[in-house]
């Protein structure tokens, strides 16, 4: 039955329980761990004998290698498929595919460009859908987001988080984040770039500590996280007016100085230095944003084992 079929779609459909419970999740194999070499498998190994396809309609390096590699630690296998190899690139259905892909596999991760693509897989496949990034949202960074921040400031809960630059998917995943783990998140985004509506709407209906902003300065007062993404996501073809909208919103020394002095900085690569970011901020101490890539490995594994072999709370 589809319904009974756990997929990871976006932050916003999950219980706010079950996500906390994958970030402890992630800590505890991430301890577990220690000293291993990546190949090892965990010593639960526990999708032993199940198959994850990965399906990528845009470029990846993080996600790539971190579903490919953790599949392996929790002793199942992987297949690459992008999108111009498979049928899909000569227009066979997403539905079709999905079906197919359902009689091969156990689950599939999906990066595409199109949501409405994702949710349509979802929706024919008969096996677990992850949803690997859309120009929706991004939920498997931001559960590695918060592993990261916690492990340098400790419960996340009631802490604040300055988002600052284009309100683009990061943003929104960050968004739900604030209602499910219950933060403050302050948006400081330009007039033409804020975060989808619907998004804000929504989280202000749960009740979540949300403040939109165009000043940068004003987001960033006393901040426990200043985070921010490239200014140009893929699929955006509006590059050179992007950059125009976006000068005001660089995460330099000086915005770091008005948050809190032990403030971290979190961006979830690629970084482009000298645009949303100097190489003083994205190079310096409060930069945690090799942590932060290493935790996507964490993250998505516990991600897998709740897709693939229950929780029971
Ligand atoms: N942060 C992230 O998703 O990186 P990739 O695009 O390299 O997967
Ligand atoms: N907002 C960026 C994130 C990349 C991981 C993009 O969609 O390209």
């Amino acid at each position: 039955m589809t319904e009974n079929i756990r997929h990871f779609l976006d932050l916003d459909v999950l219980d706010a329980a079950l996500l906390r419970h994958l970030v402890d999740e992630a800590r505890q194999r991430k301890q577990a761990r220690q000293g291993c070499s990546q190949g090892a498998p965990d010593d639960d190994a526990p999708l032993a004998g199940q198959v994850l396809a990965l399906l990528f309609e845009k470029p990846s390096t993080r996600t790539r290698v971190s579903f490919d590699v953790g599949m392996r630690q929790l002793g199942g296998e992987t297949l690459i498929l992008n999108r111009d190899v498979t049928q899909l690139g000569r227009g066979e259905t997403v539905s079709d595919t999905a079906r197919v892909l359902s009689r091969y596999v156990d689950a599939l991760m999906v990066r595409s460009d199109s949501h409405d693509t994702l949710l349509e897989l979802a929706a024919a496949a008969r096996i677990p859908v992850v949803n690997g990034l859309t120009d929706h949202s991004h939920p498997c960074q931001l559960l590695a987001d918060i592993l990261t921040f916690e492990e340098h400031k400790g419960p996340i809960t009631n802490r604040s988080v300055a988002w600052i630059g284009d309100g683009n998917n990061v943003a929104t995943s960050w968004i739900h984040a604030a209602v499910k783990f219950d933060f403050e998140l302050r948006l400081a985004c330009p007039a033409g770039l804020k975060p989808e509506a619907k998004v804000l709407d929504w989280a202000r209906r749960e009740g979540g500590h949300i403040l939109l902003t165009e000043d940068p300065q004003e987001a960033a007062v006393h901040a426990d996280c200043i985070v921010t993404d490239t200014w140009v996501s893929m699929g955006d073809n509006d590059a050179e007016q992007r950059m125009e909208m976006l000068a005001p919103y660089q995460v330099d020394a000086a915005l770091m100085t008005l948050a809190d002095h032990q403030a971290i900085f979190m961006h979830c690569l690629p970084a482009h230095r000298g645009e949303e970011v100097t190489a003083e901020v994205l190079d310096g101490s409060q930069s945690v944003v090799m942590d932060g890539a290493e935790n996507r490995l964490h993250a998505q594994k516990s991600i897998l084992v709740w897709c693939l072999s229950g929780w029971d709370k």
